[in-house]
């Protein structure tokens, strides 16, 4: 049992579900250190993943009436419950009680008649409404659920206007993180995909990973799919006690890579010719984990689609325990990533760039080796594991509890703001030629290899998670640290006061430019960093291209 504060701000995933439970116990906002049961990562995809199934998506027009909508839908069944969003044109989600009713959708539907191209006839769960008489459409327009993070001058008016760095984290945090809608949307689409790859393969089930359910995603972020072939759970469901087993015969290949690459070339083609929605199809498949990336009109989202990368499922998960174990976690991860974003020390491009996980498991590690730790090491969760929780793929230890209660919460109680500062001095001088990060024992290695960056990953512990990084990246990363950790020193000192429209704390240091004017003004003697930073926020604040802090993406 542990507190329930822990969990207040998780996004689409624990927290949501907590919040509704413990409404009845009447605990909310009180501070008091009554305990909920937290909920496991597999119990959590479950519950997901199930209401998906009972969901259909539906393109609107854009002037519809939501009542005469709802009515005319629930001719098939209660409705649970819908939103409305912008995607490409007007959507809906819509969540029937039963699943009956999505097959009842389904034979109600048909396929259209186009004038002078033709339909590929494809029976999904994405439709579109119609109105057979359009000159009676609505006047009002229903209310759009965003499904994107905000501007930055938005985010920057935010950070400015709260009361403490603190509250500044907190208020990031809040504004950009994946909401309930599109975890919601995340999950169906994901169960769109796996009713199109159904067709080849018909028991598969198609997962999200990575930050769309660790807990770190922020809106806007890429949809990370898993095509699972694995039919153990179907099979540890049958008798093993008889004589014989039957086996299915089989077409061999010579290696796994090269039967995930088969079924991800069938898989893309699939998705390209008859998957509603789906465009840009790209098959990826010589990286070293074959891919088919794809966009998802519909949802929006830029969908990365794996098979065989069971670890990465594991991964999510114990970013997942990670981030529920502490809210200090989320809130200390969320703005890194928005600083490293706004010094473009990130890029949606891949290349020699730090990426965001990268960027997750050194907050990871840092939060290990604060005193006492926040966070504890993954060899510790591995004892703390029950006998369901051993887990070994492809000959890697992935043991890790997965019951969150199991954890003794931290006795450390350092601020945020505290943090920050701490974790820009810490990795401004960390031995980055020397020392490896791992967060399987939480202390520094030797590096195995000369690569300028090297954090070990946590399963596959003979890989490097950021070997694409490039020292020019990883000098830039130091500098911008430092500096950053500076900016803060001289605020303790000289702290702006709130009412003098300066940006200050957090946002001080999402300026884009402090780096280039601040080596520049050592150049040519130029004003002081304050006066600096108030006319890039007066440029910022008038310049309605919005470019200024690029946020979007990864
Ligand atoms: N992954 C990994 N090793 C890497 C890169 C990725 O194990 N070098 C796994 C991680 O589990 C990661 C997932 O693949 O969470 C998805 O990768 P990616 O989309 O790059 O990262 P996300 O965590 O999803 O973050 P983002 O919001 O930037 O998409
Ligand atoms: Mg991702």
């Amino acid at each position: 049992h542990r507190p329930i504060c822990r969990l207040l701000s998780c996004p689409g995933t624990v927290a949501a579900d907590l919040k509704r439970e413990e409404q009845p116990s009447g605990n909310v906002g009180t501070g008091s250190e009554d305990s909920v049961l937290q909920k496991r990562f597999s119990e959590v995809q479950k519950e997901r993943r199930e209401e998906a199934q009972r969901t259909v998506l539906i393109s609107c027009p854009n002037k519809i009436s939501e009542k005469k909508f709802l009515k005319y839908l629930s001719q098939h069944g209660p409705i649970n419950n819908h939103f409305f969003y912008e995607s490409f044109g007007l959507h809906a989600v819509v969540e029937f009680r039963q699943k009956g009713s999505v097959a009842s959708l389904q034979d109600a539907a048909c396929t259209p008649s186009l004038g002078t191209e033709a339909a590929v006839p494809f029976r999904s769960r994405f439709f579109s409404v119609k109105l057979k008489n359009p000159s009676t459409s609505e006047k009002s327009s229903v209310q759009r659920s965003s499904q994107s993070p905000p501007s930055s001058k938005k985010l920057f008016e935010l950070l400015c206007y709260a009361e403490s760095i603190d509250d500044q984290l907190n208020t990031l945090l809040k504004a950009s993180q994946v909401t309930e809608e599109n975890a919601k949307l995340r999950q169906l689409t994901c169960s769109l995909i796996e009713d199109i790859a159904a067709a080849y393969f018909p028991y598969c089930t198609v997962r999200p990973f990575g930050s769309s359910v660790n807990s770190f995603g922020k809106l806007g972020c890429d949809l990370d799919m898993f095509l699972d072939l694995d039919e153990t759970e179907r099979l540890n469901a049958q008798k093993t006690s008889e004589n014989f087993r039957m086996e299915f015969q089989v077409k061999n290949v010579p290696s796994e890579r090269i039967a995930t690459q088969k079924i991800l070339s069938v898989i893309g083609e699939c998705l390209d010719h008859f998957g509603p929605g789906c465009v840009g199809v790209q098959k990826i498949l010589n990286a070293r984990c074959p891919l088919v990336r794809f966009s998802h009109q519909a949802s929006g989202f830029q969908c990365d689609l794996t098979t065989n990368n069971r670890i990465a499922l594991k991964s999510s998960e114990l970013l997942y325990i990670y981030g529920a174990l502490d809210s200090r976690v989320r809130a200390l991860v969320f703005s890194i990533r928005c600083w490293a974003r706004a010094h473009s020390l990130t890029s949606s491009i891949p290349g020699a760039w730090i990426t965001n996980f990268s960027l997750t498991m050194m907050v990871i590690f840092f939060l290990q080796r604060r005193s006492p730790p926040i966070l504890p090491t993954l060899d510790s969760l591995k004892t703390l594991a029950a006998a369901e929780d051993k887990c070994v793929i492809e000959g890697h230890n992935c043991t890790f509890t997965s019951d969150l209660n199991r954890i003794k919460p931290s006795g450390n109680t350092e601020t945020l703001e505290l943090l920050l500062k701490e974790f820009f001095e810490y990795f401004g001088n960390f031995a980055f030629n020397k020392n490896s990060i791992n967060i399987r024992q939480g202390r520094e290695q030797n590096k195995p290899d000369s690569s300028p960056l090297h954090i070990q990953n946590p399963f596959e512990t003979s890989l490097n998670v950021s070997k694409n990084v490039n020292q020019s990246q990883m000098q830039k990363f130091v500098d911008l640290a430092r500096e950053s950790a500076w900016i803060l020193q001289q605020e303790d000192k000289d702290r702006p006061s709130p009412s003098s429209n300066q940006p200050w704390g957090l946002a001080a240091l999402l300026l884009p430019s402090v780096s280039n004017s601040r080596s520049l003004a050592k150049k040519k003697g130029k004003k002081p960093a304050s006066e600096r930073i108030k006319n890039l926020l007066d440029s910022i604040k008038s310049n309605n291209t919005e470019n200024s802090i690029n946020t979007s993406g990864k």
